[in-house]
């Protein structure tokens, strides 16, 4: 070939296309080598010090004795190191001690998060939306009451108000105009709110009885939204004749809060309460 090659002393490799296209055979460029050599080198390197060669079941362990749990290990102690501080002094405080101090309260409600998220999420809604038959917790209208007190009492025993079908004792149309005035919000312009023993329970304003967790019937709030096509007044009039938790109907309402006194610490307890009560609603 290099008889006939039409480029003599040129350092081509012999192979040309088009009469005038070569393959030369110049060495790459000093940076590339440098680079090439530097890479073989950080692969030998690394290679002693970190776990890298995969002998047998497990890959060698390198002279720094670095592994992945062991770094995962110490990011959380530092963690847990920061967080100590808090704790502590979280420890001996009261809700509404929580509450007065900024930084406390701002720690709270970042590290308690996830614990609302797991344990009430699921019925009150990530942010404390509620849910059909599950009760808003981001506003101020409370069944049991808005003190921190209240919804660490609430968190800790449980709540489970009870409202008595009154299907035996009002006729279909009497509920239905029970049911007009009570969303009108003015329960009381019905003379069988107060004949019939609603008063006993809501009061003889209809603004309820937070004791009982009996709802405030003037506000125009719902504890129980109207389900997909049925307005407030069928809503309120399916409460009215099955009432609520009343073991006695089938068609009751059913609405538990369960108690987490013995689920949860009681600084984890002290902590969601603090939560709920920075929802914004708190009193
Ligand atoms: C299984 C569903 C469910 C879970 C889980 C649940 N709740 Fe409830 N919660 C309810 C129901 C239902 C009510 C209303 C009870 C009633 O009407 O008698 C309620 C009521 C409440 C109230 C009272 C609201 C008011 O207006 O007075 C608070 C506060 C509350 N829940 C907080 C929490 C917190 C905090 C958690 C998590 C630790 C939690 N709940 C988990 C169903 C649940
Ligand atoms: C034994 C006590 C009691 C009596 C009597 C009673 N209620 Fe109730 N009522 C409650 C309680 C407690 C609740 C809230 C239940 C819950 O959320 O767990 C409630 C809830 C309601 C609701 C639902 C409100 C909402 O926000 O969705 C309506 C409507 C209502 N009652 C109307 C009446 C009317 C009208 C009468 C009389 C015919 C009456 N109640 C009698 C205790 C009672």
């Amino acid at each position: 070939m290099a008889d006939n090659n039409p480029f003599p002393g040129e350092n081509n490799t012999g192979h040309i296309w088009d009469d005038n296209i070569r393959e030369l055979a110049n060495p790459p460029p000093r940076w590339w080598m440098i680079a090439f050599w530097a890479s073989i080198a950080w692969f030998l390197g690394y290679g002693v010090l970190y776990p890298m060669y995969p002998i047998g079941q497990k890959p060698t362990e390198g002279v720094m004795g670095w592994t992945q749990i062991k770094e995962y290990q110490e990011g959380l102690d530092e963690v847990v190191a920061v967080r100590a501080e808090f704790e502590n002094q979280l420890k001996d405080m009261s809700a509404k001690d929580i509450l007065a101090n900024p930084g406390l309260a701002d720690y709270t409600v970042a590290s308690v998060k996830v614990l609302f998220g797991d344990n009430c999420a699921p019925c009150h809604g990530g942010g404390g939306q509620g849910g059909p038959g599950y009760p808003v917790l981001a506003d101020d209208d409370w069944l049991f009451g808005g003190t921190v007190e209240t919804i660490e009492q609430t968190i800790t025993m449980g709540r489970k108000g009870i409202m008595t079908a009154h299907g035996k004792i009002l006729s279909d149309d009497e509920a239905s105009k029970l049911a007009d005035a009570i969303a009108a919000g003015n329960p009381t312009s019905d003379p069988n709110f107060l004949q019939k023993g609603c008063i006993a329970c809501h009061g003889m304003d209809g603004k309820g009885m937070q004791m009982l967790g009996s709802a405030n019937l003037t506000d125009g709030i719902y504890r129980f939204v109207p389900e997909e096509g049925k307005s407030v007044t069928d809503s309120v009039k399916q409460t009215i004749l099955h009432g609520v938790n009343d073991v006695t109907d089938p068609q009751t309402r059913e609405a538990v809060m369960p108690s987490f006194g013995e689920r949860l610490s009681k600084d984890e307890i002290k902590k969601l309460a603090v939560y709920v009560y920075k929802f914004g609603g708190g009193q």
